[in-house]
């Protein structure tokens, strides 16, 4: 390797990937290797990205997979002009991606105050930090029901849920620490399905509290966020009129927002 990639690589690790999977013409997963040592929380992200003109470039990605598994999963949305992950999602298995090991965020468990109904709202791949917290033990035990939504525009773009949801369910371990308090609510806004429409309309309008028997309530509730600025801004507005506060690694409060990555 030649001085200028070793410096330019100083403190980062490069990882192997496995695994690809390509969902739709707009999403795709893989794993990578889990660097000896690095541990992070369920929830959290990492900067990981791909070595360009022999400098990192690197973007915020949520870690799909949970704190205990042997090796890192990622769900990455496919932007053709991205500067990322338009190289990106040509990786092949055995090529190497970059990780700054440095894990953070808030959508952690840490960050909420207990409570009965562990809400986790998303869009699009912002369902990542979900695949992970629903996969950890700890989300069972503070919580009796928890309940995943993502919202996209085509039915394909659920299959990455839909399959995550299934693994768990037909996972021995997993599916006795999950029982039936684990539930998901999957629908679209574009393409007719079975279940159609914007989370946040079924929160104004009372279709989830009717799917999931009572309204938002800071007494009972806690929220976790990931989805486009917008999606946020929305989500946030709803949390703050049932009268939550917003939580953070410092403070814990009633929900926790995070953007999901975005080029
Ligand atoms: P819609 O089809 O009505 O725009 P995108 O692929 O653009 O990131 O969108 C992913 C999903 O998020 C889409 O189903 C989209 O619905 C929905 N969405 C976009 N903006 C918001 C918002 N402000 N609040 C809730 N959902 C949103």
């Amino acid at each position: 390797m030649n001085e200028v990639v070793d410096k330019a690589l100083r403190g980062m690790a490069l990882l192997k990937v496995s695994n690809i999977r390509h969902w739709t013409d707009r999403t795709f997963s893989f794993a990578a290797e889990r660097p000896a040592g690095f541990r992070f929380r369920s929830g959290e992200f990492a900067m990981i990205g791909l070595m360009v003109e022999g400098k990192p470039l690197l973007r915020a990605y949520s870690i799909a997979s949970p704190a205990w598994a042997d090796h890192l999963e990622f769900y990455s949305i496919k932007v053709d002009d991205g500067p990322l992950t338009s190289r990106l999602q040509k990786i092949a298995e055995g090529d190497e991606i970059v990780m700054r090991p440095k894990p953070v965020g808030t959508l952690v468990h840490d960050a909420l105050l207990p409570a009965k109904r562990l809400f986790l709202f998303s869009t699009g791949t912002g369902i990542a930090p979900f695949a992970s917290v629903i996969r950890e033990p700890e989300t069972y035990e503070r919580f009796d029901e928890v309940i995943l939504t993502q919202t996209c525009r085509d039915a394909g773009e659920l299959d990455y849920g839909h399959a995550l949801v299934r693994e768990i369910r037909e996972d021995e371990l997993l599916s006795e620490v999950v029982g039936d308090k684990l539930r998901f609510l999957a629908t679209t806004t574009r393409e007719p399905s079975e279940v159609m429409g914007r989370m946040t309309d079924w929160i104004r309008d009372g279709r989830l509290a009717e799917a999931t028997g009572a309204p938002l309530s800071p007494e009972t509730d806690r929220v976790m966020i990931c989805g486009s600025m917008a999606m946020l801004q929305e989500h946030k507005a709803l949390c703050e009129e049932a009268g939550m506060i917003e939580g953070s690694n410092s403070e814990p409060g009633h929900f926790v927002i995070e953007k999901a990555f975005v080029d």
